[in-house]
């Protein structure tokens, strides 16, 4: 199957009349045609990162989910093969994670090289969820399911989204641990099992989150802190989705440091659920397994199901965020009180972007093109400055930095989009302490990293195939700068 990033974006046509069609993201991992949404399976295997997707092969709205499949060497570039694990008439193939068994505990190896084995929630049509395998003996390339599935099922219809990961005990006891919701009774349930086939259960998290949400695609590993490898903590993911509430957040991310002994997670003393993303459009996002040297590396759907089946692209719906590497570091505020452990995500960019110069500008503002990285800089004596992202004459959203109060703001309005959910437009904000704020474009995918990644905001603005304009409308123009890949220079 061709690579949806070599795909040209001409080639697009709108598929049922939902406004003009945005054009298609080159940094980011989009399905050639098709709706996508949750990352699946994440997984480096030789040098190559998979990453799987919840993925309807048959139209561009949510329905009969298989794990599409793509690959990448660089992150940034990718490129779709076959669906991995296709739906059947019985049942369809909801989240789940991947690992390499090392060493074959689960013996669904040939005899020589490591399975990799795919946990999913097998969602069959008597509206039950219980996780099964699938596996590849082919280092990924090929996938089978377990012929006895499932592996693990209490009887619930809304017990899905596992993700295991190898636990080495302080007893040398090396075992697979899983964490997986019970999405509408709000618990992170974790077991644990010695060959991925037989689970065994530990424990049940039920820390509230701050709204009446269901939970989804929790996650759970250790980072340590400011680099130090003898201090580690524990951080637990978790996707939250409210789908009755008439506000404007719907789906969103939250994390929670603490402790984890093998068995249960322990949130550390005094700590809540944060919000890892202050944007609407960052849901479901999972860490790699295996990811070389030890890094932590995170993909989420640059979507909200509030109103993703309206997103304006054609022939694909759905998108993944630029992938983002995970830190732990403690802020200290001014006054040397209140140090608190922050989760850091620093996105993976591409290289060899060239400057902009300000004065290539108009006052039709900036040309940036489909792709580009928007810096505010500097917020001179103004100490505020705000950037209007458009397409055409139309402002799409506008990113202010508000030195004096603190924060980052996003506008976002509905210009440019026809028929969308009215909660769609909207004004988020994130804190400020310091330092350059960075606006990824990527066509309809905008993602805001401040403070050295301890602020960070995700969303979708449809811009038109023409591609971004940036125009400075509060501040210096001298404090934004634009850099953009060299070819389109
Ligand atoms: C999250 C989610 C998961 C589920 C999948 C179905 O977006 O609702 O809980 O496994 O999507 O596609």
């Amino acid at each position: 199957m061709e690579s949806p990033t070599t795909q040209a974006n001409e080639e697009d046509q709108p598929s049922d009349g939902i406004g003009r069609p945005s054009p298609r993201p080159t940094w980011h991992l989009t399905p050639a045609r098709n709706w996508m949404n949750d990352p699946n399976g994440l997984v480096h295997v030789d040098g190559v990162y998979h990453a799987f997707f919840q993925y309807n092969a048959g139209g561009e709205g949510w329905s009969d989910m298989s794990w599409g499949h793509a690959v990448s060497e660089d992150l940034l570039a990718w490129r779709e093969l076959d669906v991995a694990i296709p739906a059947t008439a019985n049942e369809q193939a909801y989240s789940g994670s991947a690992v390499v068994d090392h060493g074959n505990t689960s013996g669904l190896g040939d005899g020589g090289t490591d399975p990799i084995v795919a946990v999913y929630t097998a969602a069959t049509k008597d509206g039950l969820q219980a996780q099964s395998l699938a596996f590849s003996q082919d280092r990924g390339a090929t996938w089978q399911r377990y012929d006895r599935n499932p592996v693990l099922d209490r009887g619930s219809r809304e017990f899905r989204d596992p993700k295991v990961f190898r636990f080495e005990g302080a007893d040398g006891h090396a075992r697979w641990i899983m964490v997986v919701v019970e999405a509408v009774a709000h618990e992170v349930l974790v077991y644990s099992s010695d060959n991925l086939r037989d689970w065994t259960w530990e424990s049940a998290f039920d820390h509230p989150t701050p709204l009446d949400e269901i939970w989804e695609c929790p996650d759970l590993f250790p980072l340590p802190v400011d680099g130090d490898e003898a201090d580690q903590r524990w951080v637990k993911l978790l996707s939250t989705h409210d789908h009755d509430r008439t506000d404007e957040q719907g789906s969103t991310m939250r994390w929670i440091l603490g402790d984890f002994d093998g068995r249960r997670f322990t949130p550390a003393p005094g700590e809540t659920w944060r919000l890892l993303d202050h944007g609407r459009d960052f849901y479901a996002g999972v860490t790699f397994s295996d990811a070389p040297d030890g890094r932590r590396l995170m993909l989420g759907w640059m979507s909200n199901w509030q109103y993703a089946h309206e997103a304006p692209t054609a022939p694909f719906r759905g998108a993944m965020s630029l992938v983002r590497e995970l830190s732990l570091r403690t802020v200290v505020s001014d006054t040397g009180a209140d140090a608190r452990v922050e989760l850091v995500q620093t996105p993976i960019v591409p290289e060899g972007l060239g400057l902009r110069s300000e004065d290539e500008g108009d006052d039709e503002g900036l040309v940036v093109g489909l792709a580009g990285v928007v810096s505010i800089e500097s917020v001179g004596s103004a100490r505020t400055v705000s950037v209007e992202l458009c397409s055409g004459d139309d402002a799409l959203a506008t990113v202010t930095l508000d030195a004096n109060a603190g924060e980052v703001v996003f506008e976002r309005a509905s210009a440019g989009v026809d028929a969308i959910d009215g909660r769609y437009a909207s004004v988020r904000r994130m804190p400020w302490d310091g330092g350059l704020v960075e606006v990824f474009l990527d066509a309809h995918l905008v993602e805001v990293f401040a403070c050295d990644g301890a602020s960070v905001m995700s969303h979708q603005a449809f811009v038109g195939p023409d591609g971004w304009r940036v125009r400075v409308i509060g501040g210096a123009a001298a404090d934004v700068t634009v850099a953009v890949p060299s070819d389109t220079e």
